[in-house]
C-alpha cells in the first residue's frame, strides 16, 4: 500500500492510475479500523482495480464538547488491516493539508434538508463538517464509487443528496451494517464502553429488531411503538438521544402510506453515543 500525507503526489499517483483505465474506488474514514471499515474496502475493491482509503480526524464535525482529543488513533494497526484487504492508496493528510485557510476560513457544504433531525439535531454542525469534508476528499481522490457504511444511514443519505446537487461524478455505495456477535453495530466508540455497559449495549439493536417486528407484524402505531422502545433503552440503563419510524428516502416520520421504513436509534452511555438501524419493506397496501 503507498501511503501519501500530500494531495499532490495523491493526484499524481492516482492521475497514472486512471490513464492505464483503471476504476477508482474510495472509502474516507477518521480511522480506529474495525470490521465495518474493512468490509467497505472488499466492497471497493472488489468492484474496482484500485482500492483508496483515507484516515482523517475531521475536527469540523465535532462539536466543541465531542470527542476529537480522545478519538482513538491508532496508524499501525490501520495500516496492517488495510494492507491486508488490498488496499493501494492511504491518504493520511494532516489537518493544514486540509484546512490551509484554518477551519474558520475554509468554504463549507450545506445541505439544507435532512441535516437538521436526528443525529443533525444533537450535533449541530456535525453535517456540515462531514459534507464539507467529504466534498473535499472526493476532488482530492476523484473516485469512480465511494463506499459508505449503512450504519451511518443518514450520513449516506446526506451525502447522497449533495453529490446529486453539486453534479460530483461519483457513484455512492452503500455497504451493510458489521456488527458483534450479540449485534452490537461495530463502532469505534465501543473502545468508550465500560465492561458493563458492553455487555447492556446490544439493548440498542435489541429494541430497534422488536420495533421492526411488531411493525410487520402489522402495529402502524409508530408513536406509541417509540415510546415503548424508549423505556426498554431506559430500562437498560441509557439514555435516549432519538428513537424513530422514518421514512427510508426522506428520513422524515413515518406516515401510514410509506413502506420503506427504517427505524433509527441514538443512545448515550456515560463517555459514548451510540447510534444503529435497521431497515424493512412493507407491502404496498391495496388502495
Ligand atoms: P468513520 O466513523 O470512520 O466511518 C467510516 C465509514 O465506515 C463510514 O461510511 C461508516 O458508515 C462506516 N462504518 C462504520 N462502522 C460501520 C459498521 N459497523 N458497519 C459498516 N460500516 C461502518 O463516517 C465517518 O468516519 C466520517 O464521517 C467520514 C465519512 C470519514 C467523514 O469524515
Amino acid at each position: 500500500m503507498h501511503i501519501f500525507r500530500h494531495i499532490s503526489s495523491l493526484r499524481e499517483a492516482l492521475l497514472a492510475e486512471r490513464q492505464q483505465g483503471k476504476r477508482i474506488g474510495f472509502v474516507p474514514t477518521m480511522g480506529n479500523l474495525h470490521q465495518g471499515h474493512l468490509a467497505l474496502m472488499k466492497k471497493a475493491k472488489s468492484r474496482c482495480e484500485i482500492a483508496v482509503a483515507s484516515i482523517f480526524v475531521n475536527r469540523l464535525q465535532f462539536g466543541l464538547n465531542e470527542d476529537w482529543d480522545q478519538y482513538p488513533r491508532t496508524f499501525e494497526s490501520d495500516c496492517q488491516q488495510l494492507n491486508a484487504v488490498h488496499c493501494d492508496y492511504l491518504f493520511f493528510p494532516e489537518e493544514r493539508e486540509i484546512y490551509p485557510n484554518g477551519m474558520d476560513g475554509q468554504t463549507r457544504v450545506i445541505v439544507p434538508t435532512m441535516t437538521d433531525m436526528l443525529c443533525g439535531a444533537s450535533r449541530p454542525g456535525h453535517f456540515e463538517g462531514v459534507t464539507t469534508v467529504v466534498s473535499k476528499l472526493f476532488n482530492i481522490v476523484q473516485p469512480d464509487e465511494a463506499v459508505f457504511g449503512l450504519k451511518d444511514f443518514q450520513q449516506i443519505a446526506v451525502i447522497r443528496h449533495m453529490v446529486e446537487d453539486l453534479c460530483i461524478p461519483v457513484e455512492i455505495i452503500a455497504g451493510d451494517i458489521v456488527r458483534e456477535a450479540d449485534g452490537l453495530a461495530m463502532s469505534s466508540r465501543n473502545h468508550y464502553l465500560t465492561e458493563s455497559e458492553r455487555s447492556r449495549a446490544n439493548q440498542l439493536n435489541k429494541t430497534l429488531n422488536w420495533v421492526k417486528a411488531q411493525i410487520v407484524a402489522g402495529d402502524r402505531d409508530y408513536v406509541e411503538l417509540e415510546t415503548e422502545a424508549q423505556s426498554q433503552i431506559i430500562a437498560a440503563g441509557f439514555r435516549v438521544d432519538y428513537l424513530q419510524v422514518c421514512s427510508s428516502d426522506m428520513l422524515t416520520p413515518a406516515a401510514l402510506d410509506d413502506t420503506r421504513l427504517t427505524v433509527l436509534g441514538a443512545m448515550y452511555t456515560e463517555a459514548a453515543r451510540l447510534i444503529d438501524n435497521v431497515s424493512l419493506e412493507l407491502p404496498m397496501s391495496n388502495p
